[in-house]
């Protein structure tokens, strides 16, 4: 107590006082500036910011590398039970005429798609060492937001489970569920599958909604969430923002197609248009990269002014197109895969059903050798157009078709189910109730009854 009434206590507090609001005012500001940097969508912002802001989600040093470069021809297709293909066994794929069919027998699949089940494989093998699934695995997993428990059972599909946070997880819902049917329907088989029983999230992150070691169905994950099964993204169906309707993946592939131009009209730049403050460290580090060049088109759009907003179509208008990740995996990338363009990607993070078939020019994390890579490309215009037509052939005219698609539904249930090792009771016979609503009733609800929706609660 004396130490306080001390003058020369007093005269340290005097000088104490504004050093702490000096501190406190550097401080507010520090916080200030990183969040603007964080948050803002200017096109420019000063450098120093720009290595201020965290790295945060998209730990921007850290990439998924894929063992194989090439799964197309050591994918572990022998690893699949095989089936032979019925009719004629010379039956190859060609894209003008099967890309559309979802209706592909599964030998078909194998034999047209090799490499894209690669991740189911993966999942697969994942669960038969941990000793299988169980119904008990999914009583685990609290349904948030974005999530939906569904079984199939006879071939048909069920939901007994949906909850979303608005509009845009309801669509997304829906088109997850609407995918699975069209999967499934087109299958004259399916009333002979084993039942088996899933959640999936629409949400970007395996971790919005649960920890990683749980068997839930999701569009993406990172490389060290092991124990998700992955799905085709909800675009695949129909991609219905509510701010921007893109509509199905196929209807802008047949738009892409009908406005294509020549590779040698085509604008030699790398174009990419996006909201810098999705990924602020990694779509900032593109556009400084860019930034001058004379190969570069980068813009940020602001959504709210529709300011440099430019269609998909127009995207394949140019030689190069860049893609960066966005919150995590970003539905953007089979859009730029259908332009006979030169797709440019950043190592990716996430890996989403079709990435071990990836095709691109692959930059570092931060595009530091984002200028090589144009100019190798630039002064070499064969190489880029081989590269653009080897891309457009895996992807659009093969892996990112609705055959494809289905294939791949089908293939998860397979493996899925592979491992499932529970029965499935559709109904409890007491209660005379279901415990699912068959989805097509479930399309017909009213929308709002969609967002928080419970079978067994379900009044009928
Ligand atoms: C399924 O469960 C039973 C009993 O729990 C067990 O004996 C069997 O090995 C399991 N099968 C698989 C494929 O995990
Ligand atoms: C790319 O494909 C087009 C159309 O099929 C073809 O005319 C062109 O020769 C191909 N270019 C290269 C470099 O392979």
């Amino acid at each position: 107590m004396a130490l306080f009434r001390s003058p020369r206590w007093r005269s340290r507090r005097s000088h104490l006082l504004p050093a702490i609001y000096l501190i406190g005012l550097l401080t507010l500001t520090g916080i200030a500036l990183i969040w603007y940097g964080v948050n803002s969508d200017r096109e420019y912002i000063y450098p120093l910011l720009t290595q201020l802001i965290p790295a945060g989600h998209c730990a921007c040093l850290t990439s998924t590398t894929f063992q194989c470069a090439s799964c197309l021809t050591c994918a572990h297709q022998d690893r699949l039970p095989q089936t032979a293909l019925p009719s004629s066994p010379s039956w190859v794929f060609d894209p003008g005429q099967d890309g559309d069919n979802e209706a592909l027998s599964r030998a078909q699949c194998i034999a047209a798609f090799p490499g894209l089940f690669e991740d189911l494989l993966r999942a697969d093998t994942f669960w038969r060492e941990n000793g299988g699934l169980q119904v008990e695995h999914l009583k685990h997993i609290t349904i948030k937001h974005g999530m939906a428990r569904v079984f199939i059972h006879r071939g048909e599909l069920y939901v007994a489970k949906a909850l979303s946070r608005g509009e845009d997880h309801r669509r997304k819902v829906l088109a997850v569920l609407s995918a699975i049917h069209r999967a499934l329907v087109t299958n004259l088989e399916r009333a002979s599958y084993q039942d088996l029983e899933f959640i999936f999230s629409v949400e970007d992150k395996v971790t919005d909604v649960t920890t990683t070691d749980q068997p839930i169905w999701v569009f993406a994950r990172s490389a060290g969430e092991e124990a998700v099964w992955l799905m085709p993204d909800f675009g695949y169906w129909a991609w219905e923002n509510v701010q921007n309707s893109i509509g199905p993946y196929d209807q802008v592939v047949d738009h892409i197609k009908r406005t294509e131009i020549p590779w040698s009209q085509k604008i030699k730049r790398l174009v990419w248009r996006g909201k810098p403050s999705f990924a602020p460290k990694l779509r900032r580090a593109l556009m400084d990269a860019a930034r001058g060049q004379p190969w570069g088109d980068i813009k940020h759009v602001d959504w709210s002014k529709r300011t440099n907003v430019m269609s998909l179509e127009s995207h394949c208008q140019y030689m190069f197109i860049a893609h960066v990740e966005g919150r995590s995996y970003s539905a953007a990338l089979k859009y730029r895969q259908a332009c006979n363009s030169v797709v440019v990607v950043h190592k990716l993070q996430y890996i989403q059903h079709h990435h071990y078939l990836l095709n691109y020019v692959e930059v570092e994390r931060d595009f530091s050798d984002l200028a090589a890579n144009l100019k190798a490309l630039l002064d070499d215009p064969s190489r880029a157009e081989r590269i653009a037509n080897n891309s457009v052939e895996t992807f659009r005219d093969r892996y990112l078709t609705k055959a494809a698609e289905a294939c791949y539904w089908r293939m998860l249930f397979e493996r899925y189910s592979s491992v499932w090792n529970s029965s499935v009771p559709h109904g409890s016979k007491n209660q005379q109730k279901e415990r699912g609503v068959r989805y097509e009733s479930f399309v017909l609800l009213d929308s709002r009854m969609m967002l928080d929706f419970d079978a067994t609660s379900a009044t009928s």
